[in-house]
């Protein structure tokens, strides 16, 4: 499949390291040194269908398409309101598709979980033209009175369109580690009456450096495996777009791969950790800036809850 449009949009509302200060036992030093962020966008009088649908228009805008020509939408989604419909229905609806709609969570790492499947549906002929858009409230899954884990995130929605007009994924992997325990959070349901025990509310629980080495590790396997599945060696990758959890994950996956920092381009300062939405906010921040040319290679990467993981390599050709 090749990429032919990209959007994103990000909450009105800013929230900055010293915002977060005033409310809670923390400080920019602290954030930012650890984490790199500076400042995230929060949903504040905005809801999540709107910015999901901002950036799908942005990407249907972006590739010159209507609406009504999209074959497919998945809609990458850990957490929002509705427990059902699926989110990709309700952006369907607001955007004027037509086209079937599926929702999936593999968490941060579904952009890309979500990019596999589109190629699936492509490759196999059950769609020519589909948008992968990644929505994401993050920022509603840890406690804010846990300082450890709330300051981490922030909410944003990523989109991009592919058709079948050429072959532009060179590789693609993706694996899931059962590691629950390590990144997880719970929601309370319904009660009915043949329940013996009550089930609760528990917001995020992660372990922050467990999570640490394991995306380190993986995402440096996953790096490597894509790259030699796909025959390409280094000095030919234009960017790594890697997930944009926290800044000394990427510095780190920088060192091991022994690559320029130039190559790891990040949005993390101002928009934290959005989920799955951090691939395709990046990928659009760099079409936008006018960073891509026809041609280039783009590795990209991303881990989260699961312990899930994925990496492709992917030509940009638009
Ligand atoms: N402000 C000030 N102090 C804080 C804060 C805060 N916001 N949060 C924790 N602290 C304190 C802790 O209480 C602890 O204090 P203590 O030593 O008195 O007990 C101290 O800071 C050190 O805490 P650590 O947990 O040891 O800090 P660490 O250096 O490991 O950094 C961090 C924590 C940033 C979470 C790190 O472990 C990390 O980056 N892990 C990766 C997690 C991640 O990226 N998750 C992504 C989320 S999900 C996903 O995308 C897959």
């Amino acid at each position: 499949m090749k990429i032919i449009g990209t959007g994103s949009a990000l909450p009105k509302f800013e929230a900055t390291n010293d915002m977060l200060s005033q409310i809670m036992d923390t400080d920019d030093e602290w954030i930012s040194s650890r984490t790199g962020i500076k400042r995230r966008h929060l949903l504040s009088e905005q809801d999540l269908t709107e910015i999901g649908v901002e950036a799908c228009m942005k990407a249907l805008d972006n590739a010159g398409i209507a609406a009504e020509e999209l074959d497919y939408i998945i809609c990458s989604n850990t957490v929002n309101e509705f427990i059902t419909p699926g989110l990709g229905c309700i952006l369907q609806g607001q955007i004027g598709a037509k086209c079937p709609c599926i929702d999936i969570n593999a968490a941060c790492s579904g952009f890309l979980y979500g990019m596999q499947i589109a190629n699936s549906f492509i490759a196999s002929g059950v769609a020519k033209k589909v948008m992968v858009v990644a929505a994401e409230e993050p920022s509603r899954i840890p406690s804010w009175q846990d300082r450890s884990t709330c300051v981490l995130f922030g909410d944003g929605a990523g989109a991009v369109i592919f058709s079948d007009e050429s072959n532009d994924v060179l590789s693609m992997r993706t694996t899931t580690t059962s590691a629950y325990e390590v990144l997880y959070s719970k929601r309370a349901m319904e009660q009915h009456p043949f329940q013996k025990e009550e089930t609760k509310d528990v917001p995020l629980v992660m372990n922050g450096r467990e999570v640490f080495k394991m995306a380190v590790s993986n995402s440096q396997e996953d790096i490597k495996a894509v790259m030699k599945d796909a025959n390409i060696s280094s000095d030919q990758v234009k960017y790594f777009v890697l997930h944009q959890a926290n800044i000394r994950i990427v510095d780190a996956i920088q060192h091991f791969l022994g690559e320029p920092k130039e190559k790891f381009p990040t949005t993390i300062d101002y928009t934290g950790n959005t989920s799955s939405a951090c691939i395709p906010i990046l990928l659009d921040r760099l079409n936008r800036e006018g960073k891509l040319s026809k041609g280039d290679v783009l590795v990209m990467s991303a881990f989260g809850a699961g312990f899930e993981t994925a990496a492709c390599v992917i030509k940009w050709n638009k």
